[in-house]
């Protein structure tokens, strides 16, 4: 059992503060914001992640977790220090390190002789030299730093945490890194102890390459659609590939979230300061931005204008089984809408609370998504939420104006849902032949029409 200090009781140290309490260890969550910690002595958890509330209270229940808003407090008595803060986007897309520098300055001043600094906030190239160099700079006692990067994915965090695909751990000093990997003990899995450098950019290849494979599979998404092909199968026939995998080769919306844009961003802010040319990265970047673009385009392929059209959003947060709404796909999109003379009417299961403040006044926020379809003229499938796979055609059918599903997560089967007497476009699901010869021929049109509207202004087919 070792003593812990979690620095920054965000997302990351949250997470691992209660899981590592779970270990066996003594947690102690430090954060400077006091209403945070006020509310997590009352057992208010800041955010959703499934499982997370109630671990917090069984690990607190049992005396193994407390939370604290002082560094004099939490910090003497532990022998590894987690630092777990935020490094958001600065101005130029680099990582703000901002937080980092002013928790070193914090903990080192009243660090423990031979207590470990571990870096688990992902954090540019370097960092780690960084920290040590600053540490030193508040204390005379001898301390270590390791860097320990996060993996842990939201919405399944706890589970992440308890089997990780692996461990690394980058230091100067060995003995250090193997004190930390014991902190894990029972946890089986591959480990890396690597030197600090590698092991933080071990972090940043691992995000940036996991998007890469999404919008990769993106722009052959956007192939599909034109030559005929469905995505979602050209998919499954990569992944049975071991070489390739099946995971992450979902087309869609894009990809978003806390992490994926700043760590991408970051990643080619550091490429270019140091003098390579992150000609991929851009791509990959640019094909993630387009996606939202390419699905209103879709809109405008079934509807023609998309002025005082009112357009149904199902789902609001990055992901399923998150409130997190950081750089979300259907946020962005919802901008998107507007920008068009769209109205918006909205629903997710648990992210609306935080959606209110970001979206526009007029945008309203609906108990179902039966209540969200009422009335509109297409309804957009933004975030692939279980519920969203079974949505009763039948009763969504008769609720919405006119009968198009614009799904932006390939949550639905197209066969049944056209059966269902919907237009229906997902993201790269072609039926066979090529888009040309699956769209209706333009009938004489309406003045405000173009001609590759599918349906008209009331509606119906032409
Ligand atoms: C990610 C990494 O997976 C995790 O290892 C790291 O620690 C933090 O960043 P997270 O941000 O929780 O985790 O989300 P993730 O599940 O990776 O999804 C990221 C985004 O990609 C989401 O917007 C998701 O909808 C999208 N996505 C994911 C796709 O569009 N297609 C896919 O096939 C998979």
């Amino acid at each position: 059992m070792s003593r812990i200090c979690v620095v920054g009781a965000g997302y990351v140290g949250l997470v691992t503060g209660a899981c590592l309490a779970e270990l066996g260890h003594d947690v102690v969550c430090l954060d400077i914001d006091h209403e945070k910690i006020a509310a997590l002595r009352a057992g208010r958890v800041p955010f959703y992640e499934p499982g997370l509330a109630e671990l917090l209270d069984t690990m607190r229940s049992r005396g193994r977790i407390a939370f604290s808003d002082r560094y004099d407090e939490a910090v003497p008595s532990a022998a590894f220090v987690f630092i777990t803060v935020n490094t958001p986007t600065g101005a130029e897309g680099q990582a703000d390190l901002e937080a980092v520098r002013n928790a070193v300055r914090d903990l080192a001043a009243v660090l423990s002789p031979h207590a470990v600094i571990v870096n688990k906030s992902t954090v540019p190239i370097g960092t780690g030299d960084l920290v040590e160099y600053l540490a030193r700079r508040y204390t005379s006692v001898p301390f270590s730093v390791v860097s320990n990067p996060e993996f842990l994915r939201e919405g399944s965090a706890i589970a992440d945490f308890r089997s990780p695909d692996r461990i690394v751990l980058g230091s100067r000093n060995r003995a250090a890194a193997e004190a930390v990997l014991a902190l894990y003990e029972p946890v089986r899995c591959p480990v890396l102890i690597t030197d600090i450098r590698t092991a933080e950019m071990i972090k940043y290849a691992s995000n940036a390459f996991l998007a890469t494979r999404i919008s990769f599979i993106n722009e052959i998404a956007a192939i599909c659609e034109r030559l005929g092909a469905d995505v979602t199968e050209v998919a499954r026939g990569m992944g049975f590939d071991h070489r390739i995998g099946a995971e992450f080769l979902e087309a869609g919306l894009g990809w978003g979230g806390s992490c994926f844009p700043k760590d991408v961003r970051a990643l080619i802010h550091m490429a270019a300061t140091s003098g390579t040319h992150p000609q991929l990265l851009r791509a990959v970047l640019e094909i993630n931005r387009d996606q939202r673009l390419a699905l209103v385009q879709k809109l405008h392929t079934a509807l023609g204008s998309l002025e005082d059209r009112t357009i149904a959003v199902l789902g609001l947060s990055f992901k399923p089984n998150t409130d997190d709404l950081r750089n979300s796909p259907a946020i962005e999109l919802i901008d998107l809408l507007y920008y068009e003379g769209c109205q918006v009417r909205a629903y997710d299961p648990v992210a609306m609370p935080r959606a209110r403040p970001l979206l526009p006044a007029s945008a309203r926020l609906c108990a179902t998504p039966y209540e969200a379809v009422a009335g509109a003229d297409a309804v957009v499938i933004a975030t692939a939420w279980q519920e969203f796979r079974e949505l009763d055609l039948a009763r969504l059918r008769a609720a919405l104006r006119v009968p198009v599903i614009i799904d932006g997560r390939n949550c639905l089967d197209p066969a049944a849902t056209r059966a269902a007497g919907f237009v229906y476009l997902g993201v790269g699901r072609g039926s066979g032949q090529p888009l040309a010869a699956t769209l209706p021929r333009a009938e004489p049109r309406e003045a405000d029409e173009p001609d590759t509207a599918i349906l008209g202004r009331d509606g119906w087919t032409r």
